[in-house]
């Protein structure tokens, strides 16, 4: 009989996943005659009655797939088995049904496509059964620790550099402060790539100490210049108060693009406007570089499966993929390096982060 593994997409979509998925069921099946099911809805899949999965046919793992954004499988972003959530509100452990989907499935290992809060439910859910697993990190945010890329990000930068290419025309044509806000969870990967490859004057981010006036005092500078538009990217954590300061320090957790906007606008007199660019990160074309990523990512999780191995996450990392432990991926969210590349380029293009740097 034909060995079976089986493959899902956990978390939020990101662009991405269908290349992933296609990788890993091309690689099973021509590299090794393996045929691999496809689980839906993420775990979610697992608890219904047939279990809700497919098998995925390589005839229709074209390259048409690797071109389309989110994930046909389906995801879920909610639904954590340990403590699911039921209608009455309370909390169950739903694991046990979870790994019998598994088992019913009758595959012989896993690949989880999840960022680490996914990987590590995934994780914990099969260990009992003694299930392989290997998990492809992807997440818009690309916070996954031990990966220099995760699936997703590459098409979430390319947005959001996109918008502020659109953003531009009407901040210069109308005298506008534009304010990008941009996702990314705690972390402000998306934000500093974003605002170094579209421009960006200023960027907030949650790992960098940001006094309010040091963005004023930067826009007036600007203006001093001649400039009368500016460009403001601002990662949606960066009002996390421990992070921000001084008049900073009431920023929102939530919605600080708008509050920034306001604020600039009473601080400078200059008309700002905020555009929340949302889950339109998310949803895109993926970019060639996404897409190779999950290719070479997909080829490899398969290939660790075949050798035997287990509890482990491919990852790029200097241009090349490998796989590490999934112990040290979770449990460790990767934020951006106060000391890195990308923060000492934006310095030197004279971006302003919002600290005394
Ligand atoms: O983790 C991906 C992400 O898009 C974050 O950047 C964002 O904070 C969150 O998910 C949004 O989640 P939801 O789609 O549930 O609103």
């Amino acid at each position: 009989m034909t060995k079976r593994i089986g493959i899902l997409t956990s978390g939020g979509d990101c662009a991405g996943l269908n290349a992933a998925i296609r990788a890993v069921a091309l690689r099973a099946r021509h590299g090794y005659g393996w045929t691999t099911v496809g689980i839906r809805y993420g775990t979610l899949g697992l608890l219904e009655r047939p279990v809700e999965a497919e098998v995925l046919d390589v005839d229709r793992m074209d390259a048409a797939l690797a071109r389309q954004g989110g994930t046909f499988l389906g995801t879920t972003n909610r639904g954590d088995p340990f403590a699911f959530p039921m209608p009455d509100g309370s909390r169950k452990d739903r694991s046990g049904e979870m790994v019998e989907g598994l088992l019913l499935l009758g595959i012989e290992g896993l690949i989880g496509v999840g960022g680490d809060g996914s990987l590590d439910i995934l994780r914990r859910l099969v260990a009992p059964s003694g299930m392989p697993f290997v998990g492809i990190p992807k997440t818009i945010d690309n916070d996954v620790a031990n990966t220099e890329r995760a699936v997703g990000y590459p098409t979430a930068v390319a947005v959001a550099t996109e918008a502020l290419d659109r953003l531009h025309p009407t901040g210069a044509s109308h005298e506008r402060v534009m304010v990008l806000e941009v996702m990314g969870r705690d972390a402000g990967h998306i934000a500093i790539a974003a605002g170094i490859a579209g421009g960006a004057d200023v960027v907030l981010i949650p790992e960098v100490h940001w006094h309010f006036e040091r963005v004023v005092a930067h826009i007036a500078s600007l203006r001093a210049t001649g400039r009368s538009s500016a460009l403001v990217v601002v990662a949606e954590a960066a009002g996390q108060s421990d992070k921000a300061s001084d008049a900073a320090s009431d920023a929102p957790k939530q919605g600080v693009g708008d509050w920034l906007a306001r604020r600039l606008s009473q601080a400078t007199g200059a008309e700002a406007r905020a555009t929340v660019l949302g889950h339109v990160q998310r949803g895109a074309t993926p970019t060639a570089e996404d897409r190779l990523l999950a290719a070479a990512l997909g080829v490899r999780a398969v290939d660790l499966l075949a050798e035997g191995k287990s509890d482990r996450m491919v990852a790029w990392w200097n241009r090349q993929v490998i796989d590490v432990p999934l112990a040290k991926v979770v449990g460790r969210s990767r934020t951006v390096d106060r000391d890195g590349t990308l923060i000492r380029t934006a310095r030197a293009l004279g971006i302003c982060l919002g600290d005394a740097g």
